[in-house]
């Protein structure tokens, strides 16, 4: 773990894409496509931060299973729009390119040869190290080390955290500080499961293609307050502080608030409905959602 001021690995889950596409009544590939600005803001914003570790969950093991059209517009956007035409911006500021996860076997050897490249030309630079998660899961990354411990013959009194580690697929990857999840969803969904055991985990409700570096820097604000023991300061800001933008958290506010009074209003029509008609009331049903955090 690092100190309060002190990030080096931010791990983000991009989410929202298919979302921000259908709040537009478009195909999911256009919010795909309105995600690459926000992919390049967040290398920026980790590079102008001094954070020297991005991972970004770009694709996961379950996600080979979505539409063949969608899974290759996604393999089509990684090699034209990251590798072809961000890789030279990216060598140019430092940044050294890994991939993280197995996509042979999915892709075309053409696309596995033009990564393989990518990290190749990359592997001097040092300011910062970004990782594209491109089919991975946090379980088979799991498995991959046992596998790789009982394929060396690590007898098990010798298997420490440290050997573990070392035996999964990236040894060089650190532990995850901050990881941050856009488009409003609290899970973790599989993603770096061993890295993330200290993590502090921020969830923002930006759809992914709206994400920039101010999201970015409001992440790594929360985590410093955290970190220095201001538990109560994030939350209170969610309530409309100064340090949250208001853009973030107002949908979900008024979401909590309305279906609080959505819910209340049905549950007094169905008993008034019941006494009226005679008939025995319907249960109390769960208690309404809290309202805002304070
Ligand atoms: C999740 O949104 C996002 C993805 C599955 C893809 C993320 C990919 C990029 C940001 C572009 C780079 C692509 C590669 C492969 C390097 P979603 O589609 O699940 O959104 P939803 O939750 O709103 O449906």
């Amino acid at each position: 773990m690092t100190s309060a001021n002190t990030v080096r690995h931010v791990a983000c889950i991009m989410d929202g894409n298919g979302r921000w596409a259908a709040n537009r009544g478009l195909e999911r590939i256009h919010g795909h496509l309105a995600s690459m600005p926000a992919l390049e803001a967040v290398v920026d914003a980790a590079l102008a931060e001094g954070v020297p570790w991005l991972t970004l969950f770009a694709f996961s093991t379950e996600n080979w299973s979505r539409p063949a059209g969608e899974v290759g517009f996604l393999m089509g956007a990684l090699a034209n729009r990251i590798i072809d035409n961000s890789l030279s911006r990216f060598h140019a500021k430092g940044v050294r390119v890994r991939m993280l996860g197995a996509m042979e076997g999915h892709v075309s050897d053409d696309l596995v040869a033009k990564i393989r490249h990518a990290e190749e030309i990359t592997r001097g630079n040092a300011e910062l190290n970004l990782t594209m998660a491109v089919g991975y899961g946090g379980r088979r990354d799991l498995v991959h080390a046992a596998r790789a411990l009982a394929a060396a013959g690590i007898p098990p009194d010798d298997i420490t955290p440290e050997v573990f580690a070392a035996h999964l697929q990236d040894p060089d990857l650190p532990d995850v500080d901050l990881l941050i999840r856009s488009g409003g969803e609290q899970r973790l969904s599989d993603f770096l499961l061993w890295h993330c055991a200290h993590a502090e985990l921020v969830f923002l409700d930006v759809l992914w293609p709206d994400f920039r570096a101010e999201h970015f820097r409001h992440a790594l604000e929360v985590h410093r307050r955290r970190r220095l023991g201001d538990v109560a300061a994030p939350r209170a800001a969610a309530g409309g502080g100064a340090v949250v933008p208001k853009v973030i958290t107002l949908p979900g506010v008024m979401a909590l608030h309305l279906t609080g009074g959505l819910l209340g209003t049905v549950r007094g029509t169905m008993r008034a409905a019941a006494t009226h008609l005679g008939a025995a009331p319907p249960p109390p049903g769960p208690p309404p959602p809290p309202g805002p955090p304070r």
